[in-house]
């Protein structure tokens, strides 16, 4: 392999060269074991450190020798990760969670007891065999795009999608990432947890480099291969297991079509409840002159035809007018003066604090953002 396995560039650095190495989980009778040459490299266009040699997968995970549930930290690390998923996301007995290299179902264990459907892809047929056993529905599998198109063909998504120390283990990063996306319901979650470069270098752990883990992630190559697919890093948070983790929480990338759309519902929902209010002879006025609430206005089209004047705590700002209004700035007090009917709150940042400190203003307030409401 010499081309980086993110972004094809060929111009690999040599950080180490090792040598020669056997495949490091073949534990055998006292034969003479076969080796592979070991060396990571970096890239740097997209910062992946990796190393080049690629062992065919079928080598490196037919019999293995490693399973999950054999570490308490492992079983309290995803029983925490789980119930909070769990939580945040709702889940329930109509969700679905698939795991990528689900090992013996060390985690998926943990969704099953609270009845939420489950589905294990393990590619080592012995410890699948033992997920099986289990009551964890697993199938002995590798996960690449072929497996997520054939899961798509059966219309299977998944609200929660877990790929935990599998990502190093991938020489088809774009092909996996892409088959992520595939499953990945358009509101779930991809939760993804890589060893993380920064602690390998700190702490020297130049032993964790051998043939299974082709590639070593720091954030940036990361946040680039997910975005070649349409999906967003979209919260990451450091956790303490295998000498320091980067979890990453991946969605598919923002809907722009759906928030235009959306901006013009809150537009639509302001300018017809002012006009309203209007209609009915009522006295509005609005709280904060923000320059937030100055690209409200313009964008709507309001102006000092409708908002009376506005009122900031801002010395500064008194007297003035904000821009393209025509809508003249006052101290809040004017607000007792001229008891208008309706305050419009422009700097809905706020919104909570202003309508504790105008305990003494009697009317209505009108919160714009995120969806626009009536108080008082
Ligand atoms: P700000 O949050 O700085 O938003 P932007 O970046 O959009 O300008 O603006 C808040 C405005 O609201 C600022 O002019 C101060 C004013 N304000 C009050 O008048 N009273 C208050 O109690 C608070 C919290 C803010």
């Amino acid at each position: 392999m010499s081309e980086c396995r993110i972004c094809d560039n060929q111009n690999l650095e040599l950080i180490l060269d090792y040598g020669d190495m056997p495949l490091v989980n073949s534990l055998n009778n006292g034969e003479d074991s076969k080796t592979y040459p070991l060396k990571l490299v970096r890239c740097p266009e997209c910062g992946l450190v990796q190393i080049t040699e690629t062992v065919p997968p079928e080598e490196l995970f037919s019999e293995y020798l490693y399973f999950s549930s054999q570490s308490d930290t492992m079983l309290a690390h995803s029983k925490k990760l789980v119930g909070e998923l769990i939580e945040s996301r709702k889940l329930n007995e109509h969700s679905f969670v698939i795991e990528l290299a689900s090992n013996d179902g060390y985690l998926l264990r943990y969704y099953v007891e609270k009845g939420i459907p489950v589905l294990g892809i393990e590619p080592a047929v012995n410890v699948a065999k033992v997920a099986n056993e289990r009551g964890i529905p697993t199938l002995a599998q590798f996960f690449g795009l072929e497996e997520a198109q054939r899961l798509q063909a059966e219309s299977i998504k998944a609200d929660v999608v877990h790929a935990h120390n599998v990502l190093a283990h991938v020489a088809d990063l774009h092909g996996f990432v892409e088959g992520i996306k595939l499953i990945l319901k358009p509101d779930g979650v991809a939760v993804v947890e890589v060893p993380y470069l920064k602690d390998l270098v700190e702490n020297c752990e130049f032993d964790t480099v051998y043939h299974e883990h082709l590639c070593y992630f720091s954030l940036p190559p990361l946040i680039r291969l997910f975005a070649d697919h349409g999906l967003m890093v979209s919260d990451v948070k450091m956790q303490k297991i295998h000498g320091g983790t980067l979890r990453l929480y991946v969605t598919h990338d923002l809907d722009y079509k759906d928030f235009t759309k959306r901006i013009e519902t809150v537009k639509e929902q302001l300018k017809t409840t002012l006009a309203g209010l209007k209609s009915q002879g009522k006295k509005i006025a609005a709280y904060g002159a923000a320059a937030k609430g100055c690209v409200l206005l313009n964008t709507c089209g309001i102006d000092s035809r409708t908002i009376d004047y506005v009122v900031d705590s801002t010395p500064a700002k008194w007297e003035k007018y904000m821009p393209g209004t025509g809508i003249r700035v006052y101290p809040p007090g004017k607000l007792l003066e001229n008891k208008p009917d309706y305050v419009l709150i422009l700097a809905w940042n706020f919104a909570e604090e202003i309508m504790a400190k105008s305990k003494d203003y009697k009317g209505k307030f009108i919160i714009p953002i995120p969806k626009l409401r009536i108080c008082g």
